[in-house]
Parts: structure tokens; C-alpha cells; sequence
């Protein structure tokens, strides 16, 4: 585990104005972050350029939230991991379950845009996670294997490109929800994945292939849910909003 740096993403969705953004990034120019932790926040794409101006501090770094399939061209309202690329980004968010199931993104697709994204030499945030209704009836595993399986096609098993990725498991139901998984059930899904990518890739993808949380995850619960052997850290919602991502930041030292 210890190879593994603990990381930390802050998911702002469809939240902000330039005021805000100012505000959240003062506020993070001033958090002390350990030296073996990884901090990401991604605004929404109007609002990155702004962070990138304001952002001081050389151990944060400014993520998008989706990318387009493919580079520059006839794609009206898209943006490119070319486009991210030029602009400095090394980090972005795919796969989330509300693009899932908001805009019908498929695990194909974000398998796709994951490994275009590499080609670019963006590094992904790829999320997956089943719904309640997946869960209550027994289909958790299948529905996260099936999700991480597609990546897992299309990226093969060489380790360097693996490590250029981060796993987001994030329950759909413990989305701004406020029911955080609880610490059997994150680390039980969280074992399921690193095993599944032990047989299905090799023990050094599964062993170095850092296996994030995301749900509801606050100051109050991430404590417990960081010391977990296979949570690596936290895709944060809601409280990425809030002075206490600080908090959930220092959690992974
Ligand atoms: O991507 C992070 C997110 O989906 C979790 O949101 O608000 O439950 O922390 P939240």
C-alpha cells in the first residue's frame, strides 16, 4: 500500500461563479498538504482557467471534469483532451456516474475517452459504482467489474499506463446523498476491484493502481474510511465546496 500515494480529488460538478472560484482557491492556497498526498480539484470548464490564475500552490493541481471522445473538430459544445493538454491540465474526471446516466455515457465510451485521454498525456479519474437497486439485488461486484473490465480491455496490462489512472469507486447511492458507504462495505468492493485486476491483469497493476472513494465522504467519516488497506483516498462532492476539503485532505497522512 505504501506505493500507492493517497490522492484526493475535489469534484465541483455544476457549481460556481468567478467569486466562488476565487474564494475556493484562496482558501486552498493555504492548506499544508503532506508531502506523500495528491490534490486535484476540478472546476466546471468555464471556470478552470480562473482557478489556473488564481492557484498558487505548486502541490494542487486544476482537473476538467470530462473530455471529449476524440481530438478537435465537428463536436459542437465539446472540449478536447488536446484542448486540456494545451491548456496545461493533467488530470480529468471520466466516467461519472452522473455522465453515466445523465448522457448515456456507456463504460465503452468512457473506456474510449480513457485511453484517448492517455494518448494525450492526460491522466484520468475514471468512475464507476452501481445504483441501490444494483446493490439490493446482489449485482454489486458484476456491475463494478463489468465497468472497470471495459478500461481494463482497452488500457491492456502494462503497468505504466495504469499508473497514469485513478479508480473512483463511487456507490451511486451515497452520492449527495449523506449515506456514506460504511467501512465494510467500501473496503469489501474496494478488495473486489484490486483482486479483479490481480486475475484479470497482473498482482503489480493491482497492487499499484490506486483505488479511490467517492460518496458523501466528509470531515467527520473520512478518517475511518482512509485508514481502510484499499480506500487510497477520496473523490470529494460536496465538501470539496467547504473549508473542511482540508480536512479531508490531512486525513491521508
Ligand atoms: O465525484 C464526487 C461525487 O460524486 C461525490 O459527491 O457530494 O456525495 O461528495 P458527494
Amino acid at each position: 500500500e505504501c506505493s500507492r500515494h493517497f490522492f484526493v480529488g475535489g469534484n465541483w460538478k455544476c457549481n460556481g461563479t468567478l467569486e466562488s472560484t476565487d474564494k475556493l482557491v484562496d482558501a486552498l492556497n493555504n492548506v499544508l498538504i503532506p508531502s506523500n498526498i495528491e490534490v486535484v480539484f476540478a472546476p466546471t470548464s468555464l471556470h478552470i482557467a480562473r482557478a489556473q490564475q488564481k492557484l498558487q500552490h505548486k502541490e494542487i493541481k486544476v482537473a476538467a471534469q470530462n473530455a471529449w471522445v476524440k481530438g478537435n473538430g465537428a463536436y459542437t459544445g465539446e472540449i478536447s483532451a488536446d484542448m486540456l493538454k494545451d491548456a496545461g491540465l493533467e488530470w480529468v474526471i471520466l466516467g461519472h456516474s452522473e455522465r453515466r446516466s445523465l448522457c448515456g455515457e456507456s463504460s465503452q465510451i468512457v473506456a474510449d475517452k480513457t485511453v484517448y485521454c492517455l494518448k494525450q498525456g492526460i491522466k484520468v479519474i475514471v468512475c464507476i459504482g452501481e445504483t441501490l437497486e444494483q446493490r439490493e439485488s446482489g449485482d454489486t461486484s458484476k456491475v463494478v467489474t463489468e465497468q472497470l473490465g471495459a478500461v481494463a480491455q482497452a488500457l491492456g496490462t502494462d503497468v505504466s499506463q495504469w499508473k497514469q489512472i485513478v479508480i473512483a469507486y463511487e456507490p451511486v447511492w451515497a452520492i449527495g446523498t449523506g449515506k456514506v458507504a460504511t467501512a465494510d462495505q467500501a473496503q469489501e468492493v474496494h478488495q473486489t476491484l484490486r483482486s479483479w485486476l490481480s486475475s484479470n491483469t497482473s498482482a503489480e497493476v493491482a497492487q499499484s493502481t490506486r483505488i479511490i472513494y467517492g460518496g458523501s465522504v466528509s470531515a467527520k467519516n473520512c478518517t475511518e474510511l482512509a485508514s481502510l488497506p484499499d480506500v487510497d483516498g477520496f473523490l470529494v462532492g460536496g465538501a470539496s465546496l467547504k473549508p473542511e476539503f482540508a480536512d479531508i485532505i490531512k486525513s491521508g497522512s
